[in-house]
C-alpha cells in the first residue's frame, strides 16, 4: 500500500481538486483506493459521494486519527491511500506528512501562494519527506505562449530548487463541473483536462515508485 498526501497551507488552491482526480485516476486503473479526508470542511467527501458509479471510499479523519485508519486501510488490503488536508492546518498537514510516502504540493502561480508554499518546504525538508510541486489553475497558454506569470512563478520555483511535476493543471471548468457528480475529468469528453489529468497521474504514480524503489 502507498500513501500520498495532498497538502498546501494556502486556501483554495486546489488541493481537493487534485486530491480527488488522483483517487479517481488510480480507481479508474483498477486500484482498491482509500481518501482520507483530513478537513473539516470535508469536501473530499462531499465530492465523492455524490458520484454514481463505484469509486474510491472516503472516511474523515483528523490528523489524530489518521495513523489507525492508515492501519486499517493496510488491514483491508488497499492499494493507496491519498489524504486530502485543510488550508493553513500545521498540525495534521505535518502529521499528513509524516505518514505520507509522498506528497503532492498545489500552488496557483501567484505570489501569495509561493510564499505559503516556501513555509510547506520548509516543514518538508525539516521531515525529510519526499515531495513534488504541481502548479494549479494556470492560465490556458494562449498561441502556444505561456502566460508571463506563468514563466516567473516556474522561475521562483527553480530558486526554492523544490522537485516540479512536468504537468501543468490549468484552469478549466470541466474541473469544476465534473467533481459536482464526483467524476474525473478523465470520464469528461474535455479531451484537454483528460491528457492532463491522465500525465497528472502517471508521473505521480511513477514517481511515487521510484522514491520508494519499487516498481509502478
Ligand atoms: N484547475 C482548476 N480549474 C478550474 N477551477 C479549479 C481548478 N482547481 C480548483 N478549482 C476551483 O477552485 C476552487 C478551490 O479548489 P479546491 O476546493 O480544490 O481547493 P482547496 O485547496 O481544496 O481549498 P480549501 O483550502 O478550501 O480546502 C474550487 O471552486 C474548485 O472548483
Ligand atoms: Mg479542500
Amino acid at each position: 500500500m502507498r500513501t500520498l498526501a495532498v497538502i498546501a497551507l494556502k486556501g483554495g488552491s486546489g488541493k481537493t481538486t487534485i486530491a480527488t482526480h488522483l483517487a479517481l485516476a488510480a480507481h479508474l486503473r483498477g486500484l482498491d483506493v482509500l481518501v482520507a479526508d483530513t478537513d473539516p470542511q470535508k469536501s473530499a467527501r462531499d465530492v465523492l459521494s455524490s458520484r454514481e458509479a463505484e469509486g474510491p471510499a472516503v472516511v474523515e479523519v483528523t490528523g489524530a486519527t489518521l495513523l489507525s485508519a492508515q492501519l486499517a486501510a493496510q488491514g483491508l488490503k488497499k492499494d493507496l491511500v491519498v489524504i486530502d488536508t485543510a488550508a493553513g492546518a500545521l498540525e495534521d498537514v505535518s502529521e499528513a506528512l509524516v505518514l505520507a510516502d509522498y506528497s503532492v504540493l498545489v500552488v496557483r502561480p501567484t505570489l501569495l501562494d509561493l510564499a505559503g508554499l516556501a513555509r510547506t518546504v520548509v516543514l518538508v525538508r525539516k521531515l525529510k519527506k519526499p515531495c513534488a510541486v504541481v502548479m494549479n489553475q494556470a492560465p490556458v497558454p494562449r498561441e502556444g505562449s505561456e502566460a508571463p506569470v506563468v514563466r516567473r512563478f516556474l522561475r521562483g520555483l527553480e530558486y526554492m530548487r523544490v522537485p516540479v511535476i512536468p504537468v501543468v493543471v490549468r484552469a478549466r471548468t470541466v474541473y469544476q463541473t465534473a467533481l459536482e457528480t464526483g467524476r474525473s475529468a478523465e470520464e469528461s469528453a474535455d479531451e484537454a483536462a483528460k491528457a492532463e489529468i491522465t500525465a497528472l497521474w502517471d508521473f505521480v504514480w511513477r514517481d511515487m515508485a521510484m522514491v520508494l524503489g519499487k516498481e509502478p
